[in-house]
């Protein structure tokens, strides 16, 4: 057993946590992940109200009594989203750790600790990290350049990122991007870090409610098939380099200012959410990390969780440890 701040504080066996994904993030993966022993997590805003959201932390409830989590991404939308009520609905639900992101949590988190939640606020740069700390977050996710979503405009990867979050912040601390397998959580428990938080290998599992032909596709992909799109709006993406993410990059790539409008058609939201329930793999974009290189298969969320921890477990007890006695 690898027992870590991060299992300690969410009471979970395993310290890997399953990053909130939009659209993936129901409960059907959530509650399997948690099963596994891992940390599963709600995405909110993939459910259309907050009641909705309510009525899916009740759903993944049955079929789950571990702890789960659920993910409050703040960013700004074209149409205005109700975070607030969104947050009151976590709350009411008795749901005791959020994972939030996109922006500063600062504003939802007198309601969020007075309800007894631990926050883990996901972010990109160690400034941010240390932000998240001193306001009150009970940990955070380092997201290192490698990760699907979101990576910021820094550029620096978790073999950088991780060591610096170790040397600098108190708090628990969890790698986030480019994990997959035990190599990574052995590795990212020598950089420092007390867990990992995966998106794109719990994506390819048997549980992610998604087509399968966008599982096989991450399957066949390569450590060379994401592209980050939005960079030239400071709002960069790294996501699965399908012809539309190609034909944003090459929008991007005109001379003068990229609008937002040019791009829009081709990336809405519920073209992505199409795409995962058609398996039209042009259809739309969808985010996707530099790990898609490392994944080889289709598992389930408990045979995923209990590989990787023996790997990890095997490579520091036998592997690491002869290379200390040699
Ligand atoms: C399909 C997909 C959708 C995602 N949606 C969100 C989201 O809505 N909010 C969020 O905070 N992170 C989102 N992420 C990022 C993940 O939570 C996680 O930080 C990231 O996937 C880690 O990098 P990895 O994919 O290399 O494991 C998403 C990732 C994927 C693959």
């Amino acid at each position: 057993m690898i027992k870590t701040r991060i299992t300690e504080m969410l009471g979970i066996d395993h310290p890997v946590v399953q990053g909130g994904m939009q659209w993936v993030g129901r409960a059907e993966l959530a509650a399997a992940v948690s099963n596994a022993g891992g940390l599963g997590i709600l995405t909110a805003l993939t459910q259309p109200t907050p009641e909705a959201l309510g009525k899916e932390i009740a759903r993944c409830r049955d079929m789950t009594d571990k702890p789960f989590a659920v993910n409050l991404t703040i960013l700004p939308t074209i149409k205005p989203v109700p975070y607030e009520e969104y947050a009151q609905a976590i709350v009411d639900s008795d749901v005791k750790t959020v994972e939030t992101a996109g922006r500063n949590p600062e504003p939802f988190l007198p309601l969020f600790k007075s309800a007894g939640i631990k926050v883990i606020h996901k972010c990109t740069s160690i400034r941010h990290s240390l932000k998240a700390e001193r306001i009150g977050c009970d940990a955070v996710s380092v997201d290192g350049f490698e990760c699907a979503g979101h990576p910021g405009e820094d550029d620096v990867t978790n073999l950088i990122l991780l060591p610096l979050a170790a040397q600098r912040l108190k708090i628990p601390f969890i790698a986030s991007g480019g994990l997959g397998d035990g190599r990574g959580l052995a590795a990212a428990l020598a950089l420092g870090a007390d867990g990992i938080n995966m998106g794109t290998r719990f994506m390819v599992t048997e549980e992610a409610p998604i087509h399968e032909k966008v599982k096989r596709a991450m399957v066949d992909a390569s450590e060379l098939d994401t592209a980050l799109i939005y960079r030239s709006l400071n709002n960069t993406a790294r996501v699965f380099k399908n012809s539309i993410a190609e034909q944003v990059l090459q929008i991007e790539s005109q001379p003068g200012a990229t609008k937002f409008e040019d791009i829009q058609p081709l990336v809405q939201g519920a073209k992505g959410k199409e795409l995962f329930e058609e398996g039209d793999l042009d259809r739309g974009i969808w985010s996707a990390g530099m790990v898609v290189g490392l994944i080889n298969d289709i598992p389930s969320c408990a045979e995923l969780v209990q590989r990787i921890v023996a790997d990890a477990e095997e490579i520091i007890n036998e592997r690491l440890a002869k290379v200390v006695q040699a």
